[in-house]
């Protein structure tokens, strides 16, 4: 019979982690499971910073971005010998099992956990959308309406002044971010790691563009590929002597995209992933992750999930295409 069970939230925080944390508390609390939240990631654990999530901890965290628990990237946990420890700790501590809500390296220590003999499930919570397997990750919603309203005032001030936007946005080595807001704000072009564009194409676009509209242009550059003013410098080099046909200016939105209140969508994704996280623990699930395929929920074997690339969905690529947005062709691997 499991009793107490333990969350914990690694890597980089993303909006709706709480709302993960909440459901799985609350989800326990109805089968008289308790909960012990282990502060600071990983680090928690061998820290023993574990405290007992009641109803009260989780009140009002819902509309709260970030993480309740706090997160870090944790070195130790990386190596055998502080997974032995680590492992040690969950045991003394009483847990019998664990839930993680984390990106690619988290869920990739929830495996070895598990292969260890810890029970664990994951959940995908990273504003990347780089974890295969699932259609969504917890925080990518919300991420990708901040880039968006981001973009939209950006483009009030490149329209006013028929200027060229390059605007560089997080996602690590997975250009969805990119993609998709480059879809939902109209931009012209992304730039995105799975795909390699053509320089001077994308000039020659910008020129036609200006000669015919006077107007301004956008272009979403996915962090993975290069940063800002490195791809600047590469639209200089390819421009030759000539002017740009417009001022081309560079925006970075850093850090702005992993805050904010959670969205409907991502307040929902994480509600009904912390449920079936504790459904699944109690029915001796283990080494699993919760994922969306299809707007249905399933727990799927990370074993088949860590270290595979996940690559933009084909609708999405069809769909950038026939709008018209230039993103060059994939990359060869
Ligand atoms: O994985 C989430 C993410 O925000 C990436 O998009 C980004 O590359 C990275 O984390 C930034 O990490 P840090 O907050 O440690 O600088």
């Amino acid at each position: 019979m499991l009793k107490t069970i333990g969350v914990l939230t690694s890597g980089g925080d993303s909006p709706g982690m709480n709302p993960a944390i909440r459901a799985v508390v609350r989800t326990a609390a109805s089968h008289g499971v308790t909960v012990l939240g282990i502060n600071n990631g990983y680090d928690g654990i061998f820290e023993e910073d574990l405290i007992e999530l009641r109803e009260e901890a989780i009140s009002h965290v819902l509309e709260r971005g970030g993480t309740m628990l706090q997160s870090s990237r944790c070195k130790r946990f990386y190596t055998p010998e502080g997974r032995a420890i680590a492992l040690g700790k969950l045991r003394d501590a009483g847990l019998g099992g664990l839930v993680v809500i984390g990106g690619d390296g988290s869920l990739s220590g929830a495996l070895e956990l598990h292969r260890s003999g810890f029970p664990t499930v994951g959940i995908p919570g990273s504003i990347d959308n780089d974890l295969w397997g699932t259609d969504m990750s917890v925080g990518v919603d919300t991420a990708a309406n901040t880039i968006m309203q981001l973009v939209d005032k950006i483009k009030d001030t490149a329209r006013s002044h028929r200027r060229c936007f390059l605007v560089e946005v997080m996602g690590r080595n997975s250009g969805y971010l990119a993609l998709a807001t480059a879809i939902s704000t109209g931009a012209e072009v992304a730039i995105i790691p799975e795909y390699r564009v053509n320089v001077e194409r994308i000039l020659q676009l910008l020129r036609d563009r200006f000669e015919r509209t006077k107007g301004s242009s956008t272009i979403i550059l996915a962090e993975g590929v290069c940063d800002a003013d490195t791809f600047v410098q590469r639209m200089r080099e390819a421009n030759g002597s000539a002017a740009f046909p417009q001022e081309v200016r560079k925006t970075v939105l850093g850090h702005v995209q992993r805050g904010g209140v959670p969205t409907h969508f991502d307040r929902m994704l994480a509600a009904r992933m912390g449920e079936l996280a504790v459904i699944g623990l109690l029915q001796a699930e283990s080494g699993v992750m919760t994922a969306l395929k299809k707007s249905r929920l399933t727990l799927l074997d990370l074993e088949s999930v860590i270290g595979k690339k996940k690559h933009p969905a084909p609708e999405l690529i069809r769909l950038a295409r026939h709008i018209g947005i230039e993103f060059g062709d994939p990359v060869e691997v």
